[in-house]
């Protein structure tokens, strides 16, 4: 492990930061999209190493400075910190941006020295990352963070008393959405920062209709700090908090700053024309009349309840509709349809929304249930023939918009499910007469399929995140699509006036959002022209026309520096790439390469970090003479999906939380899980056997504890063919105590001194002895403690009685493990005093969400499979997904010995 590196210590201005093997590699791997592996084995040990002594850094400035102009919004955030140790050493930067945005610069400066980021084609860049990965080098991470932001991180050798500035520029057109931008800014300094600002400039000459700015960390004491100006043209928003004022307390050195920063506005619109800008030989024209009427709309919602639907969600979506449905306007027609392998609608046409159909479509959507396969062919069919033929039938207003909006979670399994196929079957049968917006719920959808299909249809895509907020979020997206004002919207620029435009021709205008259209004058000195735009409105057809005309920016700011340069043609390239990024998606075969060579060619040429290049910083060698590049990347949303996949979900808030200590649990089929808050991870695995085989779960010789085990199986065979086995009867011995405990799905038993106490799952009851006490919550959970330190506890999984398979079973978690032996064993117990291993070698597995890996513990080499099972003590119905590698064949090679060692004679015996 080359002397590279002596500690590494953490600078961030971003993140929240867990290095861990598991999680590491897995982002080494995405940041260069797959390939060979070198070494990543040795870059995880060496992160493992890093000392938590992270006073010998010190971050002295951090400054995060946004201007934004005519929407156009460019960030630069700047880091100082100084190596205070006797010896050089590896210092952290890490940055979250919005994934929207492009970076467009990163520079460092070591000892006076500046190096400066070029952007490079992405297979190019990869072959140097590389190298550098295989000598050992971390060369830059570029991971998902949350739902709408990335993380980059790189780090730098630098020598003994010696300062480094890391400085990284992005820019992104802000999107207006439900009638406001919005600028997002996540700072986490993790220590306290003599110099800490957040400055944000916002110039929109059409004048600011309103600012509103807030931060997840500010309480009442930072508020004030918080200063806000607002003057017709012009926003300034600043936030910069001395040391003391970062403080979590008075001489306390953690900080308060830790979330994000979120600034709103929008602007004034003035006339139908919008507003169009001349700058330096580029135009952008902004397009958003205030105060049309909306056109009604006919729609038809398509909704996924196959089986991976079940437990919150089908729940989340039923919620959703319910209140989409109630929002729906009287004009509106609507249609349901709702598929899993078979399709099945409400009613066989669109009706209108009126208040008596909606409470009846009210109570059909109470009533949808998940069972069952994945038929998205079928029923995108169904909902558009069903919008032909009443279209056909002139059931629908002569003046509306059509509309499917697709909800689903899964990959399509039933019917065509051929996702090419299943995409030309819908653009044939839309035929460009209607927009397709697809929901994709949760990380097991194929999201590229959604958005390649719905943007051949007029529409675009979303992702739902499996969260508490689902159902908000579907109401989001609904709301963002509920008020058309205009379709099929033509804007128009004299062809001897401009060339080079980007797309000029919109399906729809929602309210709320905004149309940008930029291109180049062909003549740079040309002044003004003629700016026409047609579409077609409610009850008539809507047109205006104007003249664009350069506004001098000298004028209408007349105290600023020269700060608006060219932004009108970087918003311009910007919008090109977007849109040719897009077109490499859903074109015809050349039109996608053609469209990828040209979003290269300006990637490039104007240097934006998008998913096609990378930007390289060469940074110094260090003493042993190799080079060391630095590389940041983009992802597609895809790569985000898939990282999310592999990734524990809890560092996402609203989801799982892992317990402060390890859980060791098995539950469910029966799935085995150990559960490492402190390595952000966690192990499962199955064990098979037949009905009325008794597993030995804890044994330790020294406390005297035992716990046994024992599985059923199903009723009968399910049609599935493989018959489920269940744990459905504890044996718990405390040998030292004289205490036997027998629970089982049916009642509860507790043995001491020749006597027996009984108790039932349908009380509510609680015992207390001197070194046992037991705590029932009616039909739900045992908690038994013994001698205050261990503690069990016993979930109850109820089934509907007359199910015609699965019957009643039980969970079993160890939750405090303090008072056993270093000699305690069994299948959960074996891992109680904790497990050490390593996962490399990140592949696609099987299944496209989850891939396989190698694992090295006890000494092997194992194949694993990224998967999840699930927790259910907060949730006794639907469980929490826990995130976790999989290990095969009856956990051979991770537990000790074979899985037949572990069958006992009886549920108190000990062999
Ligand atoms: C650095 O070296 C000086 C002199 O040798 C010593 O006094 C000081 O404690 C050292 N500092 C650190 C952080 O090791
Ligand atoms: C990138 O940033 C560095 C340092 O701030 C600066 O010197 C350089 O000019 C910037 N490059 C571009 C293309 O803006
Ligand atoms: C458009 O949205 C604004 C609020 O953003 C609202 O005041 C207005 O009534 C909406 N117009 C239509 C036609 O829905
Ligand atoms: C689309 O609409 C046009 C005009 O109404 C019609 O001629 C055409 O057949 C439609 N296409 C499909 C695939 O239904
Ligand atoms: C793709 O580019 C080539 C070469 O520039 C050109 O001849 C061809 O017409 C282009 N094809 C499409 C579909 O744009
Ligand atoms: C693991 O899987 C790979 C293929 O992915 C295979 O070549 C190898 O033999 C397997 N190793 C073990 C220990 O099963
Ligand atoms: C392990 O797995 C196999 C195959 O699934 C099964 O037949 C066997 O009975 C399992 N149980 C034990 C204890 O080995």
């Amino acid at each position: 492990m080359s002397g590279l590196l002596g500690v590494r210590l953490l600078l961030l201005l971003g993140c929240a930061c867990v290095w861990l093997p598991g999680l590491t590699q897995a982002a080494l791997v995405i940041s260069r999209d797959h390939g060979a592996q070198p070494e990543t084995r040795g870059a995880a040990r060496l992160l493992q190493r890093r000392s938590t002594n992270e006073a010998t850094v010190e971050v002295y400035s951090v400054t995060v400075d946004c201007t934004v102009t005519s929407r156009f919004a460019h960030t630069v955030m700047t880091s100082k910190a100084l190596n205070k140790a006797n010896s050089s050493q590896e210092i952290f930067f890490e940055v979250e941006l919005p994934k929207t945005a492009f970076i467009t610069n990163f520079s460092m400066e070591i000892e006076g020295q500046v190096y400066v980021g070029e952007v490079k084609e992405k297979e190019k860049a990869k072959k140097q990352y590389e190298k550098a990965v295989s000598s050992g080098q971390t060369a830059g991470l570029v991971k998902a963070s949350g739902r709408k932001m990335e993380k980059f991180s790189v780090s730098v050798n630098v020598a003994s008393k010696s300062e480094v500035t890391f400085i990284l520029t992005y820019e992104e057109l802000l999107q207006r959405k439900l009638g406001q931008y919005e600028i997002l800014t996540r700072v986490k300094p993790k220590s306290l920062v003599q110099e800490f600002k957040i400055v944000t400039n916002i110039y929109e000459p059409q004048g600011i209709a309103f600012v509103d700015a807030h931060a997840t960390f500010l309480s009442n004491e930072l508020l004030p700090l918080l200063e806000k100006t607002v003057t017709d043209k012009k926003a300034r928003i600043s936030f910069s908090p001395t040391m003391e004022q970062q403080r979590t307390c008075p001489g306390c050195d953690g900080t308060l700053i830790d979330g994000d920063f979120l600034i709103k506005y929008d602007v004034n619109r003035a006339g139908d024309l919008g507003d169009i800008q001349l700058v330096n030989g580029y135009f952008v024209h902004f397009f958003a009349p205030p105060k049309l009427p909306r056109v009604p709309k006919n729609v038809v919602f398509v909704i996924d309840r196959s089986g991976s639907m079940s437990g919150r969600k089908i729940v989340q979506t039923r919620e959703a509709l319910l209140a989409i449905l109630k929002d729906l306007n009287e004009e509106d027609y609507f249609a349901l349809i709702q598929f899993d392998h078979h399709i099945s609608s409400w009613k066989e046409s669109l009706t209108k929304a009126n208040m008596d159909n909606v409470a009846e479509a009210m109570v059909y959507v109470k009533n949808i249930r998940d069972a069952g396969g994945t038929d998205i062919n079928g029923a995108l069919l169904r909902g558009v023939n069903m919008l032909v033929k009443d279209r056909q039938d002139k059931k629908l207003p002569e003046r509306s918009v059509d509309m499917i909006i697709l909800l689903t979670d899964g990959m399509p399994n039933s019917g065509e499910s051929n996702t090419f196929r299943i995409q030309e079957n819908v653009r044939a049968a839309i035929g460009g007469n209607m927009s397709l917006f697809c929901l994709g719920f949760g990380n097991d959808v194929d999201y590229s399929f959604l958005d390649v299909m719905s943007k051949q249809n007029k529409g675009l895509a979303r992702r739902i995140f499996e969260a508490s907020d689902a159902t908000l979020q579907l109401q989001g997206f609904y709301e963002e699509v509920a008020n058309p004002l205009l379709s099929e919207v033509d804007l128009r620029y004299p062809d001897n006036a401009v060339d080079v435009l980007t797309t000029k021709h919109f399906n729809q205008l929602f309210n709320g959002s905004e149309i940008v259209v930029a291109g180049r004058l062909k003549d740079n000195e040309l002044n003004n022209f003629l700016v026409e735009v047609y579409g077609q409105g409610f009850e008539e057809d809507f047109t205006v026309q104007g003249q664009a005309s350069v506004v001098d920016w000298g004028v209408l700011y007349p105290d600023e520096d020269y700060i608006f340069g060219d932004f009108t043609e970087r918003l311009w390239a910007y919008l090109t790439i977007q849109q040719l990024l897009d077109k490499s998606q859903t074109g015809a075969p050349e039109e996608k390469a053609n469209a990828t060579a040209k979003a290269l060619e300006m990637s490039l040429q104007y240097s934006f970090v998008t998913p096609l290049t990378s930007m390289v910083v060469t940074k110094p060698e260090t003493e042993d003479g190799t080079e060391s590049p630095l590389i940041a990347d983009k992802l597609t949303e895809e790569q985000r999906q898939q990282a999310e996949r592999m990734l524990p979900r809890y560092s996402s808030p609203a989801s799982y939380r892992p317990p402060p200590q390890p859980t060791y649990l098995v539950d469910g089929d029966p799935h085995f899980i150990i559960e490492l808050p402190d390595k952000n991870d966690a192990l499962c695995f199955n064990i098979n056997d037949r009905p009325g085989t008794i597993f030995n779960l804890v044994r330790d010789p020294k406390s005297g504890i035992l716990v046994n085990g024992q599985i059923i199986g199903d009723k009968k065979i399910p049609p599935n063919g493989k018959i489920h086995t269940y744990f459905w009867r504890f044996g718990i011995v405390h040998q030292t105590l004289g205490l036997r405990l027998e629970v089982s799905t049916q009642d509860i038993s507790v043995f001491q001194d020749g006597k027996r106490v009984h108790l039932l799952w349908s009380d509510t009851a609680s015992l207390k002895g001197p070194n046992m006490d037991l705590l029932v919550t009616k039909d739900r959970s045992l908690t038994v403690t013994l001698k205050d330190s261990v503690k069990f506890v016993i979930l109850l999984h109820k089934v509907w009685q007359k199910h015609p398979y699965h019957r009643d079973y039980l969970g079993f978690y160890t939750l405090d493990t303090h008072l056993f032996s270093s000699s305690v064993h069994g299948l959960l117990g074996q891992f109680y005093n904790g497990i050490e291993f390593e996962v490399t070698d990140l592949r696609p597995g099987a299944v496209p969400e989850k891939p396989d890996a190698t694992m090295y513990v006890k000494g092997q080499e194992l194949n694993v499979t990224r998967g999840w099972q699930r927790d259910f003590r907060r949730d006794v119905k639907n469980g929490e997904e826990v995130p976790c590698w999989f290990i095969h064949n009856n956990a051979t090679g991770l537990i000790d010995g074979d899985a037949t060692d572990y069958i006992v004679s009886g549920l108190f015996k000990s062999v």
